[in-house]
């Protein structure tokens, strides 16, 4: 019995990547049924979805210690989910989860807004999920008319691939994150994302700035642990992480939506063009959100975790651990220059594990504990009317269909370096 080898409970075995997927990113292990590993009738894959009401206490003891440990842990062949689950898988990872999605109440439609560029949608049967994706989709959840648009780096990198390069097949990280609103809402704990439909375009790559390449395919989600990068940190790095916290801008999603991004979707390029705070959509300064660098796992206080939105930050509050004396670093070139240099550090295959989507799959992450980005190009966003056939077939190719929901939490990240409490 295979289940024997891994960590398993009454429904499921933890199996971690293969060292080829997994490398140096800590990252990654899939959840399995066990009958799968028992040699069981493959045709019941399809009919095992995950219902939260046939979990038992052994399961959820194990999902937790599985997504705590690998940060990502995939569940295949989920087709056919009620997407009513998802918020209630949300509850497993976070015992003060939220009755809402972290992001607005519905999905985001103002144009000042860089996180409403996706044409994104909420499933009317099920509030708390959004649906992303590309492509269009006509009555899909009776909704009349689905527009989405699967972003790329295009529009937002200051100096984007050229036609030459997209040619070649290269492709960047959009915009490296953690769900978080930024303002108002707490992050959720866990993300958990369902692929529905997934295009059959090209694999592509990316190449990193010592020439080396990652392949990768096209609309992969990328994923860095914030732990992995916390030990890419020199000590003396380590040290101002630990006793730094990182203050963001208000609605900072409005505040940057004319700059541009850098090539390796980390950080924004310095260029004045953030909006005036006094022209934001009107905002409460209690709203506002500063939260540690560096985060504390849950079941492993021993593993510190990197976690800076690095486009969103506006300060930096650094305290002298011995002195307990606070500076404010808030020149934004030089707020954005540190934390872009500690965050640059992870930018290389070893450390990052993109995700190759399947039909079916259902991922859930541990979203205080990594960095994701989408990836890829998918094709052009042509919405005209068509009844050629070979334009139809070319669309249906590159459409994708995801789902997404991301419960805010009742309580903010907790910071590994306790000492910040009291700030
Ligand atoms: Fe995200």
């Amino acid at each position: 019995m295979l289940s024997n080898l891994y960590q398993s409970s009454s429904n499921f075995h933890v199996i971690p990547l293969k060292s080829d997927l997994r490398k140096d990113t800590l990252i990654g292990a899939e959840i399995a049924f066990n009958y799968n590993a028992d040699g069981g009738d493959d045709s019941r894959l399809s009919r095992r979805l995950i219902d939260v009401k046939d979990l038992t206490e052994s399961d959820l003891s194990l999902l937790r210690q599985a997504l705590f440990e690998h940060s990502v842990i995939i569940f295949r062949n989920q087709q056919g989910v009620d997407p009513n689950t998802l918020p209630l898988l949300a509850a497993i990872w976070d015992d003060q989860v939220q009755s809402h999605h972290s992001g607005e109440i519905a999905a985001l439609t103002a144009t000042n807004n860089i996180l409403s560029k996706n044409n994104a949608a909420r499933i009317p049967r099920a509030k708390e999920v959004t649906i992303l994706g590309q492509g269009s989709f006509d009555g899909y959840e009776g909704i009349p008319t689905l527009r989405l648009r699967h972003v790329n780096h295009l529009e937002f990198h200051d100096q984007p691939l050229s036609q030459e390069e997209l040619g070649q097949g290269y492709t960047r990280f959009y915009r490296f994150h953690c769900d978080a609103p930024l303002y108002e809402k707490l992050p959720g704990k866990v993300t958990i994302l369902h692929a529905l439909k997934v295009p059959k375009s090209p694999r592509q790559k990316i190449k990193f700035e010592n020439g080396q390449e990652l392949e990768l395919d096209a609309g992969a989600t990328a994923f860095v642990s914030g732990a992995r990068a916390f030990q890419l940190l020199t000590p003396e790095e380590q040290e101002f992480a630990l006793n730094t916290i990182v203050q963001y801008a208000p609605r900072p999603y409005e505040w940057i939506q004319n700059c541009k991004a850098t090539s390796d979707g980390l950080s924004i390029v310095t260029t004045g063009l953030e909006k005036p705070l006094e022209e934001l959509t009107p905002w409460d300064p209690e709203k506002v959100q500063a939260h540690p660098m560096v985060w504390k796992n849950p079941l492993f206080p021993d593993r510190p975790h990197l976690q800076i939105l690095g486009m969103c930050v506006k300060s930096l509050i650094t305290i002298d651990p011995k002195t307990k004396e606070r500076k404010v670093i808030d020149d934004l070139a030089e707020v954005r220059k540190i934390c872009h240099s500690f965050q640059k550090k992870s930018m290389a295959p070893s450390y990052i594990y993109a995700h190759t989507w399947r039909d079916g799959d259902l991922v859930a992450f541990h979203n205080q504990g990594v960095w994701h980005t989408i990836t890829g190009q998918l094709g052009d966003d042509d919405e005209r009317e068509t009844t050629d056939a070979t334009e139809i077939a070319r669309r249906e190719v590159n459409k994708r269909l995801m789902w997404q929901c991301t419960m805010a939490s009742g309580v903010p990240p907790e910071p590994f370096n306790q000492m910040l409490k009291t700030f």
